[in-house]
């Protein structure tokens, strides 16, 4: 494909350390539940994954976060578009998430959610783009620490497309729009 730049992460790298992720997740959380709190779109495929290899019980709920808009650079803006089905006071909160990048989404996530009473709170994230930080936000569990490419596939997306891409793609820059 054209717009493929290159690939970063093949498709066996990404399950290989989904796997260890999830093997890491079930000894941390052993004798617990944990509620896996998908961010769409972009945390489904991996999100998917990972709860096959997790081996405590697991729950899932979805939230829906906008920070973007279709542009490749962070708006600073962020809105839950869809909200959870379920209250998770009382619960072990894992937060999956394919990427991330200033770390503004999350920092606003985390607030809103630390007051509906959860009994923790921790960060999954696939991608890891540390460069690009501009709050400060602990990570509890890392994929792939990134370069600051736009990356898409597996979950990312470059202007809704490409999102079931089964790898991790550096954008050709001839798509940038901005
Ligand atoms: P943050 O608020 O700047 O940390 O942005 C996090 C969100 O931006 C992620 O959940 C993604 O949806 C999106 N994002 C950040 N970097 C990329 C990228 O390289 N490709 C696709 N989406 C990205
Ligand atoms: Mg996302």
């Amino acid at each position: 494909m054209d717009i493929v730049d290159r690939i970063l992460i093949s498709e066996d790298e990404i399950q290989k350390r989904v796997r260890e992720l999830a093997e890491e997740i079930s000894k941390d959380y052993a004798g617990k539940e944990v509620l896996l709190l998908c961010i769409l779109k972009g945390g489904l495929m991996f999100l998917a994954d990972l709860a096959k290899h997790i081996t405590v019980p697991v729950t899932m709920d979805f939230i829906g976060i906008s920070s973007y808009g279709n542009a490749t650079t962070s708006s600073g803006v962020v809105r839950i578009v869809k909200d959870l089905e379920d209250s998770i006071e009382g619960k072990h909160v894992l937060i999956v998430e394919d990427i991330i990048d200033s770390g503004l989404t999350l920092s606003y996530l985390i607030n809103s959610l630390s007051i509906r009473n959860p009994a923790s709170i921790k960060i999954c994230t696939l991608l890891d783009k540390q460069v690009n930080r501009e709050v400060d936000i602990t990570v509890d569990y890392v994929g792939f620490t990134v370069p600051n490419e736009f990356l898409v596939g597996y979950g990312l997306d470059f202007q809704e497309y490409y999102r079931n891409i089964p790898y991790i793609f550096i954008l050709n820059p001839k798509y940038y729009t901005d």
